[in-house]
């Protein structure tokens, strides 16, 4: 087991590489239909006011529902798509945006007839024949095509369609999925989708949920992919490649399906043994586990740097190690199950899942939470790890830093001592299942962690998640 509070270790090297600048091709068409006066627009906003990615997201309305149908072919590296949401207003719409990048737009209907749009950089703004009424459900329909481009994240890595070798590795964190599917593209809002994947014969085509079924024709194969439980854009998947696949059912009923690429396959085998194990340690720990199925895509993707708990079956750029193993799965329950509102508040997924590896290793004969707490504290005050506190990172460019993960797990750790063990795992249990299929914000953990202990724990969180530079002595 490699050191618990290594993220550089799920994200190492991404500032080397010297990432491709995403060029938009602006306004293919600016097809906008019947634009009445100004004073009679309403329109959603073109985020959800999220500060630190302000254009993730819409305003305006829902989607309940993506069906997704894709072809990809990993020679051209030509992706043809159709996206068909099921969505609901909030509020009257004259005019809404999605997030969708790249990627040419053949058709787009809104309740089956033509809508105009328009694209500026990220955002395709629609505008249906006639409004959508507050409350209404409507369904949009992108047919679209082109070579995928990644994104390249403030912190310098890529998300979104990156290509492989043989296919491609598919992770949105924090917002790649627009470079693949038109999407609501903010953890606010949680959808249940569905896929249907082309693929060259001999391909394999991985995404969440559970397959529904296979099937070859003429040299292609479609897979079919449902995945029911809400779930954040930026989770979803539909990675490419050559795998050998494994599937088989929990004894708690959970479908596993593990993809593996051949050449990580010796180096994957001995971890992807013990998940089910590692299932079953978290559920205990944590309550049930929040999906019906599991698995693993372990990819080849060496410039990819970095690992993501992909909803219901994480996927890594390598042949994960346990620790990573451990780490992904926990983000089922904290981070998948239990959604962010805000990327300022992501110590709550990389805390959390970085304080199960230490838990994990206390248990399994390895190094005690406390000994992992101790050796990080003993860093010099100009250690990277102070850099900034993890309940504040500033910016998107500090979402995947260590603070947030190493120091984030030592706020949890000095809440466990402050309300004992037994009350800590009811806290987390707690907030597993009482957020589970939604949302939580730092506040509400605080206040969740006082109300089951009993205790004033604002010092303590506010000294651990809020204070800059190195705490003073615990
Ligand atoms: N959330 C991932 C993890 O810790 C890490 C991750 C996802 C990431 N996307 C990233 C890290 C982009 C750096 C850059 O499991
Ligand atoms: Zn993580």
């Amino acid at each position: 087991m490699t050191h618990p509070s290594q993220p550089a270790a799920r994200h190492g090297g991404i500032l080397r590489r010297p990432t491709v600048v995403a060029t938009v091709p602006f306004a293919l068409a600016a097809l906008l239909g019947a634009a009445g006066p100004a004073s009679a627009m309403t329109s959603g906003s073109s985020g959800v006011g999220d500060p630190y990615f302000p254009l993730s997201g819409n305003g305006g309305y829902h989607v309940a529902h993506y069906g997704l149908t894709l072809r990809y072919d990993p020679a051209s590296r030509h992706l043809d798509g159709k996206a068909v949401l099921t969505a609901r207003a909030t509020e009257k719409l004259t005019r809404f945006d999605l997030d969708f990048k790249g990627l040419t737009i053949t058709g787009l209907t809104v309740d089956h007839v033509k809508a105009g749009f328009r694209r500026d950089g990220q955002e395709l703004v629609v505008t249906p024949r006639r409004a959508l009424r507050k409350g209404q459900e409507f369904q949009i329909a992108v047919a679209y095509n082109g070579v995928p481009k990644q994104v390249t994240d403030p912190d310098g890595s890529a998300d979104g369609w990156i290509a492989t070798d043989d296919g491609a590795f598919v992770a949105g964190e924090p917002q790649g999925a627009m470079t693949w599917f038109p999407a609501n593209s903010h953890p606010k809002d949680k959808s249940s989708y569905d896929f249907t994947i082309t693929v060259p014969q001999g391909r394999t085509a991985v995404a969440n949920g559970v397959l529904l079924g296979q099937k070859t024709v003429h040299g292609k194969t479609t897979f079919r992919w449902h995945a029911p439980e809400p779930m954040a854009a930026y989770l979803a998947t539909a990675t490419v490649g050559k795998f050998k696949v494994e599937q088989y059912t929990t004894r708690d009923g959970v479908k596993v399906y593990n993809a593996v690429d051949p050449r990580e396959a010796t180096a994957a085998a001995p971890v992807l043994k013990k998940l089910p194990s590692v299932l079953e340690w978290e559920s205990k720990l944590f309550g049930p586990y929040p999906f019906r199925s599991a698995g693993s895509i372990v990819d080849h993707a060496p410039d990819v740097g970095y690992a993501l708990e992909t909803q219901g079956r994480p996927i890594y750029d390598s042949a994960p190690d346990l620790s990573t193993l451990v780490h992904e799965n926990a983000h089922q329950w904290f981070g998948d199950s239990v959604s962010l509102t805000s990327w300022k508040d992501i110590w709550l997924n990389e805390g959390f899942a970085t304080y199960a590896e230490w838990l994990y290793s206390e248990q399994h004969g390895g190094k005690t939470a406390q000994q992992t707490f101790d050796a990080l504290y003993a860093r010099k005050a100009t250690d990277d790890l102070w850099a900034f506190p993890p309940g504040d990172p500033g910016s998107g460019a500090n979402i995947f830093g260590t603070p947030v993960y190493a120091r984030g797990a030592m706020a949890l750790h000095e809440l466990r001592l402050a309300v004992g063990d037994k009350t800590f795992l009811a806290i987390l249990r707690a907030w597993a299942g009482g957020h589970r299929y939604g949302h939580g914000t730092t506040a509400q953990f605080i206040s969740l962690a006082e109300q089951k202990s009993g205790k004033k724990l604002d010092v303590l969180f506010h000294t651990w998640l809020y204070t800059k530079g190195k705490p003073a002595k615990p």
